[in-house]
């Protein structure tokens, strides 16, 4: 079975659920606690193995290169003060993995942003992983889904379980064959309506996919908000090969509305073992001076 080795991260999007803050800037490079968004999504894909990372960019491309991208002035400057731990750290983020970038050019839609990574991609399997649903370090959905692929040798999406009343902001799967927490896909539809929805099992963001999802992009016309919809192809998929759908739980942080945002911004600083004690003390005290609780 070949090795998953590449990933792809979608960063092309015009980030309009986050403006001012997405005005000038990515919405990708918006931080989380003390990390740019997309710098989670990239060392959770390392944590799995992965050391190909392609990057679709957009406008504002700038600070993502250079997030992840020696700065020696910078270096040298916590050098000269004997800051060894930063120093460590922003060295260790240029090497994390060979990170490539690609522009889309327009933007048609999260379709066709994968469709961008084919070249690069070739005659494998990949993972896509979408920068609005940030897992913490616990997760193990990513490595699971790759030990997966192993057994079943076609694509897997992952899902997870919703209110029914949220499943108009995802896509969402009709599963067979539920055995743990793999499943059959056996329909996938883009942002149904609550009352239309085959399930409330949501598409959150992490994909494995065998190449062939690339030829299927070609074929999609336009979809939900006139875009090339990924959930489409896959749709296309199903009807010549098997999708699998694994569904997990917990350790994962929405953070494509503001929020969302605030949440994860809250809960990933209390798993922090550096700032969570104070940051618990703190939020204990708001609490109480709220009256909240
Ligand atoms: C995208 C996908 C959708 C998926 C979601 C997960 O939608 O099109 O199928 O459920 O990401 O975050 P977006 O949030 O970009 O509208």
């Amino acid at each position: 079975m070949t090795r998953v080795t590449k990933a792809v991260i979608p960063a092309a999007g015009l980030g309009t659920r986050f403006l001012p803050a997405t005005k000038a800037q990515p919405k990708e490079m918006l931080p989380v606690v003390d990390k740019p968004a997309i710098q989670y999504v990239v060392e959770e894909a390392v944590a799995a193995g992965i050391d190909d990372i392609l990057i679709i960019t957009g406008r504002n491309k700038r600070s993502l290169e250079d997030h992840f991208d020696r700065n020696f002035e910078l270096e040298h400057q916590l050098q000269s003060k004997g800051k060894t731990g930063d120093l460590a750290e922003v060295v260790e983020l240029a090497e994390l993995a060979d990170i490539h970038f690609v522009r889309q050019g327009e933007p048609l839609g999260l379709g066709h942003a994968v469709s961008v990574a084919r070249k690069h991609v070739g005659n494998e399997p990949f993972v896509v992983m979408l920068g609005d649903d940030i897992m913490d370090d616990h997760s193990t959905v990513l490595p699971d889904m790759i030990k997966q692929f192993d057994q079943v040798g076609s694509s897997i999406v992952a899902l997870m379980e919703v209110p029914q009343e949220s499943i108009s902001a995802y896509g969402c799967a009709a599963v067979d064959q539920r055995d743990g927490a793999l499943c059959r896909i056996t329909g996938i539809v883009e942002k149904p309506a609550a009352e239309e929805a085959p399930s409330n099992l949501a598409v959150m963001g992490r994909y494995l996919f065998t190449p062939d999802i690339f030829a299927e992009l070609e074929h999609v016309e336009p979809g939900v908000g006139g875009e090339i919809q990924l959930t489409d192809a896959i749709a296309r998929v199903l009807a010549h090969d098997d999708v699998y759908g694994w569904v997990f739980a917990e350790g994962r942080y929405d953070i494509g509305k503001k929020i969302d945002y605030l949440r994860a911004t809250v809960e990933l600083a209390l798993q922090r073992e550096d700032l969570g004690p104070e940051f618990r003390e703190f939020l204990s005290e708001v609490v109480r001076r709220e009256g909240i609780g």
